[in-house]
């Protein structure tokens, strides 16, 4: 039998990431998360004085990246480690995401990261977090979901995560960044973001975690 996949993709701040961890752990599957690696190769740019427009610097810097995600036998929660160095919380910033949104429109980094997103397709399954997860990388998913949100609830879910971990923002900055990133992934010419022809949509904007997770579970085993 082969090993099934759930492709989970969408704008920035709709959930993703919380929706597809709860499931790959619900099930006991790997988790892929993209857009860390997008994240992990513009921050080593940023560490090594790379230009985020350097195509060639930036493949050659993303096909060999020194990296490992490690899962933390205390809490659970996976460390990224860049040539030993946690970079897991430097990684999550809106700065790292704006950089990572600008390194993921060359068509030289996205060839270069392909292989290593696919190895990430194990048994007993694997759920993919991203932009291009279902029309790109695994095209061939058994389940595809596109999970949305409006632009002012992706921006309010934003700004109470940074300011649950202490870190001050401003709501309106945060939803002009969020619009700035939104329009550069969709309207890039690979891979933009976009929901594949057999994805499901689903809004999530006035849905609870939980309901979206219920949600796709039903896809995936329906009654
Ligand atoms: O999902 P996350 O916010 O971590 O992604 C950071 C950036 O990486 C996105 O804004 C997007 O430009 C890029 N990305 C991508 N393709 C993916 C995942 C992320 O282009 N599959």
């Amino acid at each position: 039998m082969s090993v099934p996949i759930l492709t989970i993709d969408g704008p920035s701040g709709a959930g993703k990431g919380t929706v597809a961890t709860r499931i790959a752990s619900i099930k006991g599957w790997h988790f892929l998360d993209s857009g860390a690696l997008y994240r992990i190769t513009a921050y080593a740019a940023l560490r090594d004085g790379v230009a985020l427009d350097d195509e060639e610097a930036l493949s050659r810097l993303a096909a060999a990246l020194p990296v490992r995600f490690e899962v933390d036998p205390g809490n659970g929660e996976v460390r990224v480690v860049l040539a030993g160095e946690n970079i897991g919380d430097a990684i999550r910033s809106e700065e790292a995401g704006n950089a990572a949104s600008k390194v993921a429109a060359l068509p030289g980094v996205r060839a270069a990261l392909l292989a290593r997103q696919r190895d990430f397709h194990r048994a007993p399954g694997l759920v993919a977090d991203g932009r291009d997860m279902g029309t790109v990388v695994f095209p061939d998913a058994d389940t595809k979901v596109f999970l949305t949100a409006s632009a002012e609830e992706r921006a309010n879910r934003r700004y109470k995560q940074l300011s649950d971990k202490g870190i001050s923002a401003n709501l309106r900055a945060l939803a002009e960044e969020i619009a700035e990133r939104d329009a550069r992934d969709s309207q890039r010419a690979v891979s933009p973001l976009v929901a594949a022809a057999d994805a499901v949509t689903i809004d999530s904007s006035d849905l609870t975690i939980d309901e979206v997770v219920r949600k796709v579970i039903g896809l995936m085993d329906p009654a």
